[in-house]
Formats: structure tokens, sequence, C-alpha cells
């Protein structure tokens, strides 16, 4: 293992600290202003139009096409929702999202397969699952589901070591015990966004605007253009073919903004807030490797390793390199975990994207990926791994600093020099949606509309 020579320093940019934008009185008005088109912007504005028919729904985002940062840069994996606190947002909302997926899935014949999952342990690790397997039994179902008899949530198993080979024969004779989670599967991440798109264009109310930037945000406060009843945000967007940096600019009044920009999540609010209270964003560089050899015959399940645990059984930064599949049966390995350090002058425009510079996969890592793998399928060859592509993980925490839930933070106007009062005009920000996000997406729109927003009054 290398050791962190220094602790990496969050990234606290802002956006439009240069001052490059200049306020303009909005011209139009929205509704709903989603920033994001990921898995979780798109599953927001997706409910949004089903639940609000008369509301107008606008989708921003920066790329020609939905989901090209992390929503496209993950493993695909439909996961259970066995790893999290049990009270935590994690645990609810992926132990929900993943029903919703499931159910989704089937219903619109979107790409998936519920391949389950093994989590192996050698004689030292078999505590780990274990106890993985206690809190599983007491896990409840999360609020809105409706789970008919008494059927567990979370139905997994102890198996001996033989029973796992059983299942996958090449696995090491080491490993003793197996964690069996039945629930866990796979999804063809693109299929499912499209799905989404689908769902807001066909409606009368959505709206998709690609290759389109937000530069900046205020709180409203009153223009000629609009009426003084009006709460919320001024957003200014920058289109053009060139990832929205393009000169055709719009400001829209947005009555309420969803924050799902991901990555980028805090520089917009970061913007609004003084120095001191910035949030900083930590950004994790996970590799993957495809793999075409041996020891891997016959694989048609998940296999995870047992994560490397820190200060406490929640405080991993990632689930350990394991192996997935694609639906076409293609074997890849990953991620690993690299704490990125971001540049020192922080805040110009293109210092607040320099983790795309990382997004290049190397080779780089696949030695020590190679030897977690072989820990518990001994057959696999270094030649046999390619670099294949790289995702990176939204942390609101530093490397060791625990576990950390999703956070859900809603401001208003009011709070920032604009008009209204608390209750008026939100806008709700994801912060640190990084795995479970994808299997957790469905849910987090159905908590933000059916409780966050409920308990917010948005400016009519
Ligand atoms: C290595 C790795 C593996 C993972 N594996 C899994 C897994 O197996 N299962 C699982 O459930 N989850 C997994 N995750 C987590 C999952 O991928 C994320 O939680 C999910 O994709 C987050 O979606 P999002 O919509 O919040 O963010 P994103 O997909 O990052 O979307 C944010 C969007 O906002 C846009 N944007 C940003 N700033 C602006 C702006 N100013 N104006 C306009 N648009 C803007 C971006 O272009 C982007 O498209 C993994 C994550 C990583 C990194
Ligand atoms: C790998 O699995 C195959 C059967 O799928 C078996 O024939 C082979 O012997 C196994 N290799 C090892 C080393 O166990
Ligand atoms: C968007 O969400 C991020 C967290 O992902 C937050 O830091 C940022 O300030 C939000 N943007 C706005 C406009 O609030």
């Amino acid at each position: 293992m290398k050791l962190m020579k220094q602790p990496v320093r969050g990234l606290a940019a802002a956006l439009n600290s240069s001052g490059k934008f200049k306020f303009k009185a909005p011209e139009v008005a929205v509704d709903h202003l989603v920033i994001g088109a990921g898995v979780v912007g798109l599953a927001i504005a997706q409910r949004l139009c089903e639940s609000f028919p008369s509301k107008s729904t606008y989708v921003v985002e920066r790329h020609a096409r939905a989901g090209e940062e992390t929503s496209s840069r993950n493993s695909e994996v439909i996961h259970s929702g066995i790893y999290y606190p049990a009270d935590s947002l994690k645990t609810r909302l992926c132990l929900r999202g993943r029903d919703l997926m499931y159910q989704r899935c089937r219903a619109l014949d979107i790409p998936h397969r519920k391949t389950g999952k093994l989590v192996v342990a050698k004689d030292n690790q078999r505590p780990y699952i274990e106890n993985l397997h206690l809190k599983a039994l007491r896990s409840q179902w999360p609020p809105y589901s409706n789970a008919i008899d008494d059927s567990p949530v979370l139905p997994t198993r102890l198996i001996s070591g033989d029973e796992s080979r059983a299942m996958e024969p090449n696995l090491s004779q080491d490993i003793s015990a197996a964690l069996w989670c039945p629930e866990t599967g796979i999804v063809d991440s693109h299929s499912f966004m499209e799905s989404l798109e689908h769902d807001i264009s066909e409606s009368e109310v959505g709206n998709l605007a690609y290759a389109t930037r937000v530069v900046r945000l205020d709180p409203y406060r009153s223009s000629k253009q609009m009426s003084e009843a009006e709460r919320g945000w001024v957003v200014q967007t920058v289109t053009g073919n060139d990832e929205g940096s393009g000169t055709e600019s719009d400001t829209i009044l947005a009555r309420t903004v969803f924050n799902a920009s991901g990555l980028s999540g805090p520089f917009i609010l970061n913007s609004l807030l003084p120095p001191e209270r910035r949030i900083p964003m930590y950004h994790a560089r996970g590799s993957y490797a495809s793999y075409q050899g041996p020891g891997i015959s016959g694989i048609s399940h998940l296999i995870y390793p047992c994560p490397d645990t820190g200060p406490n059984a929640h405080a991993f930064a990632s689930l350990g390199t394991h192996l997935t599949l694609d639906l076409n049966g293609k074997v890849k390995f990953g991620p690993d975990i690299e704490f990125l350090s971001p540049p020192s002058s922080e805040d110009s425009e293109e210092n607040m994207d320099y983790w795309t510079r990382h997004l290049i996969p190397d080779d780089s890592s696949l030695e020590k990926m190679h030897l977690a793998v072989k820990q518990y399928l001994p057959e696999v060859v270094a030649d046999g791994l390619r670099p294949d592509y790289v995702g990176i993980r939204p942390k609101l925490v530093p490397a060791g600093a625990g576990f950390q839930d999703f956070v859900f933070r809603i401001d208003y106007p009011c709070q920032f020099g604009g008009g209204g009062t608390v209750g008026e005009g939100p806008m709700i920000s994801l912060l640190g949606i990084e795995s479970p996000g994808l299997t957790s997406c469905l849910a987090i729109a159905e908590y933000i509309v059916n409780d966050l927003l409920s308990s917010t009054n948005p400016a009519q």
C-alpha cells in the first residue's frame, strides 16, 4: 500500500470568481431548473415532469450529451444496499432505489441482469462478512416501499469457501467463506439514461438543453421584467457547441433550482459563500482494467473482496478492486482509488475542471490491481489486464476521514440578499453523490420531490 505523503487538500473553487460573467436581469422564468444531466439530474427532472404536469422543468447540461461525466464512468452495478450505516440516506435511498431501478428496467426493457454477487473472505476477514450478514438481517424496508409479507429487504446468505467455489470454480483456496447477495445486478446505464431523457422530452413540460453551461447564479431580487411576487434564482447560461463555451447566453429566473452538477457541485454554491464557508471538494480517481486471460472460467457473478476498513467499519473510501461483468459478459476489474491533488491556484475556470486531465486511463495502477485481484482469483495474469476507463468520485471528505453520507442542502434567496422568506424559492443542492448514486437515483428523485420539496414553499 502506498502511503499518502501529505494530506490532499480539497478544492474550494467558486464559479465565476474571475467575474467574467456580469449580472443580467432574467428574460424568462421557469418553475424548475435542474443543473446537470447525469443520472441524478435526469431522474429528478423525470419525476418533476411526472409529478407537476403544469409546471415547467428545464434541464441544463454543459456537454453535448447526457451522462458524459461520472454517470458513464462507473461499475454499472445495481447495489443491494448492505454497506452503509443502517440509518444513513445511502442505505435508505440505495434500498429503495434498487427496487425502483429493477422495476423500471423490467417495465421498459432496459438491459440489466440480476447477477448476484459474492463478497469473498479469507479466514481473518470472516468477521467482516458475518457482520454484514447480521446487518442485512436487521435491515428494514425503507419509506415508500410496498413490501408484501415479511420478505427480507436484504436476503443475504453466508456460505462456505467450497460453496463459493461451486459457484465460481476459479476462486482461491484461501477463500474460506463468502456472503451471497442475490439482489445485486448490473444495468446498461446509457439505456437507462435514454429512457429518462425520453420521458422528459415526451412530457409537455420538460425541456433538455445540452451544450449549455450554467456560468453564474444569483439570488433573485426584483426587476422590471418580472412580477414583484417572484422568488427564486437568476441563472445565467452559455450555449455553444464547444462544451458550452459559445456566446449565446440566456438569463433565466428559476423558481426552484435543483443542483445535480456532480463533480462541479460545490462551485456554484461557493460563488455565493464567503471564502471561509466555502465547501471543499475532493476528487478520488478510480481506474478500471479490462481482462482477458486465464483464471476467470465461467464467471457469472460479481466478486468483491472485503474492503480495507479505516478507523471504523464504514470508513472505507472504496469497496476494493472487484470483478464486474458487463451485459456482454466482458470482465473488468476496478476501481482502485487515488485522491487527486488540485492545482494551487483554484479560482480559474480551467482549474476548476482540473480533474478532467486525470480521465485518461494509464497502466500505472495495473500492477497493484493485479496483486489485489490475485488475492481471490489466483490464476489471473498481469498480461491480460488492459487500462480501460477512469471515473472520478465526488468526495466531501478527504482520505481516511470516515463515513460520509449523501448531503442534500437547501438554500433560499433571502439568505443571500434576495427576496422572499425562508421556504420560498428553494435551491436544493446535491453534494457528494458518489456510489451508490446510480442505484439510488430514482429514490433520490422521489425523496427530493416527496420529502424535501414539500417541506419548502416553492414560489408559485
Ligand atoms: C469509479 C466509480 C464507480 C462507481 N460505481 C457505481 C456503481 O457501481 N453503482 C452505483 O450505484 N454507483 C456507482 N458510482 C456512483 C455513480 O456513478 C454516481 O453517483 C452518479 O453517476 C452521479 O450522478 P450525478 O448525476 O450526480 O453526477 P454526474 O454524472 O457527474 O452528472 C453531473 C452533470 O452536471 C453537469 N454539469 C456540471 N456543472 C455544470 C454547469 N455549470 N452547467 C451545466 N451542467 C453542468 C456535468 O457535465 C454532468 O453531466 C460510481 C462512481 C465512480 C466514480
Ligand atoms: C477454473 O475453472 C474451470 C472450470 O470452470 C476449471 O476447469 C479449472 O480447473 C479452474 N482452474 C483452477 C485453477 O481452479
Ligand atoms: C450545487 O451543488 C453543489 C454540491 O454538489 C453545491 O456545492 C453548489 O453550491 C450547488 N450549486 C448551487 C447553485 O447551489
